[in-house]
């Protein structure tokens, strides 16, 4: 289970320290740990512990660690062809994955626009978005409406488009066009509303919020099926499709960010149709498109809108966006390897049934003290720690409840994503059946031994 590894642990943290600044930067603290090594869905610490990649890397690693074939399409298109600009030119990889893909959206989602990750494809989709109402004589449809608790990136628009909480620390937003709607999160609705109506009450607030900035002004409509870094938040059942009702009832575009819920994590290639029977105007896609193995985006846009624009504007019309890097051949050529690995060994069946595994395997924590909520779809899951379940009142943040499980979950051999009283689960989607019982289990362990500390340190009363 361990590994040897000559590395200077002490000394390249060290240097991190000193020169690094990773994402969300933290100014004075940061308690990085060094990873050396990786096999399967195990990550190795440069002290030689292995861990189970609780979250795959980030919601990406989704074929696991050291695919050979996915090294050997890397190095093979890096020798053949590593880079030319897409300006100008188009590659093989280029061709065929926008091919393949094709074959694989729903509905006629068949033109797709590369880039470098799931922030960049959301800043395309809505500067498509912008272009296309300019081009069709409605350049009042500028606003872009978004919803508490999400998560699309972290470019300057990226960023404006999210809702988690913390986002907005002291940084300068967009908000003279993005409107926001309430998170749909069934375990925070109020306690007199059933799931339907608290369905049927976000879809009104939906409504609402159209009349109240003017149907005419809405370009679009952005949300991730499942609402992934705002916490594993499942929408109750029928909301995307209400929305989405909503969305074609004005002339409104639906954008559905399946950055997360892309490429296998829902057990399919894009969950939207298969899973919450919708068909937007556009998908964003990133992480397991790749499987991590090399940033890639992808902004798959509907044939629809692509055609209204040439009906419009004429053939010589432009959408002047573009990344150097759109469409990159190493990354295009492991996108290709990518797909036909998952689709040579039915992962997505796979992903279906140890999906299906892994979320009763979760449920059975919901008893465990501090458990507030435990909830999840397909191989994404939260477990929610409270302080009184009745109440469903959280824990002081001070006590950072969610770093003391990942904590103990670590001195055990898996890493979780701890946000808050959160803990996230996204594990890489070839995980065994045996694999998931390890996981839950030491997520039992941790939770229960968390729950003795606080009450044995007087922070926690216990009687939950
Ligand atoms: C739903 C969703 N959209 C967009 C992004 C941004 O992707 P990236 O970090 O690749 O830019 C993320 C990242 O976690 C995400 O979870």
């Amino acid at each position: 289970m361990r590994r040897n590894f000559n590395f200077d642990v002490k000394g390249l943290l060290a240097e991190d320290r000193a020169h690094s600044m990773h994402p969300w930067h933290s100014f004075a603290k940061q308690d990085h740990t060094l990873l050396v090594d990786s096999e399967g869905i195990y990550v190795y610490d440069g002290a030689g512990n292995r861990y189970i990649d609780g979250i795959g890397g980030m919601w990406a690693v989704q074929l696991g660690y050291g695919n050979e074939e996915m090294a050997q399409a890397i190095a093979d298109q890096v020798r053949q062809m590593v880079y030319y600009s897409p300006w100008s030119m188009t590659t093989v990889p280029h061709a065929e994955v926008s091919a393949k893909l094709a074959t694989l959206t729903p509905g006629d989602l068949n033109r797709f626009f590369y880039s470098a990750g799931g922030s960049e494809a959301n800043d395309s989709a809505v500067r498509f978005v912008h272009y296309y109402w300019n081009v069709m004589e409605q350049p009042q449809r500028k606003f872009i409406i978004s919803r508490q608790d999400a998560y699309h990136g972290s470019t300057y628009l990226a960023a404006s488009l999210c809702g988690k909480p913390g986002n907005d620390n002291r940084m300068e937003l967009i908000t003279d066009w993005i409107a926001r709607v309430s998170s749909p999160n069934p375990y925070r609705k109020p306690d007199d509303m059933t799931d339907d109506e608290f369905r049927d009450h976000l879809v009104k607030e939906f409504e609402d919020k159209i009349n109240e900035i003017g149907a005419e002004k809405v370009a679009a409509f952005i949300a991730e099926p499942v609402l992934a870094s705002g916490g594993v938040i499942v929408p109750p059942k029928g909301y995307q499709k209400a929305m989405l009702e909503v969305c074609r009832k004005y002339g409104i575009l639906m954008i559905s960010d399946e950055v997360v819920t892309g490429f296998g994590r829902m057990g399919h290639f894009f969950a939207s149709e298969p899973v919450f029977d919708i068909v937007p105007d556009i998908i964003t896609s990133a992480k397991g498109f790749t499987s991590g193995y090399i940033p890639a985006g992808v902004t798959c846009i509907s044939n629809k809108l692509h055609q209204d624009i040439i009906d419009k504007a004429g053939e010589g019309a432009v959408f002047s966006n573009g990344f150097t890097y759109s469409g990159h051949p190493v990354a295009m050529a492991a996108a290709l390897k990518n797909i036909e690995i998952m689709e040579r060994d039915n992962l997505m069946e796979h992903a279906q049934v140890t999906g299906a595994y892994f979320q009763e395997k979760l449920r059975g924590l919901a008893d465990l003290p501090m458990v507030g909520d435990v909830r999840g779809v397909g191989l994404m899951g939260c477990v929610e720690a409270v302080s009184n379940k009745k109440t469903k009142k959280a824990f002081d943040g001070a006590l950072e409840v969610g770093k003391r499980i990942d904590k103990k979950c670590q001195e055990k051999g898996l890493i979780l994503r701890p946000m808050w009283h959160l803990c996230v689960f996204s594990p890489p989607i070839i995980i065994t059946k045996n694999q998931v019982d390890d996981m839950v289990g030491i997520m039992e362990g941790a939770i229960k031994s968390v729950a003795d500390d606080l009450v044995r340190e007087g922070a926690w009363d216990g009687k939950d």
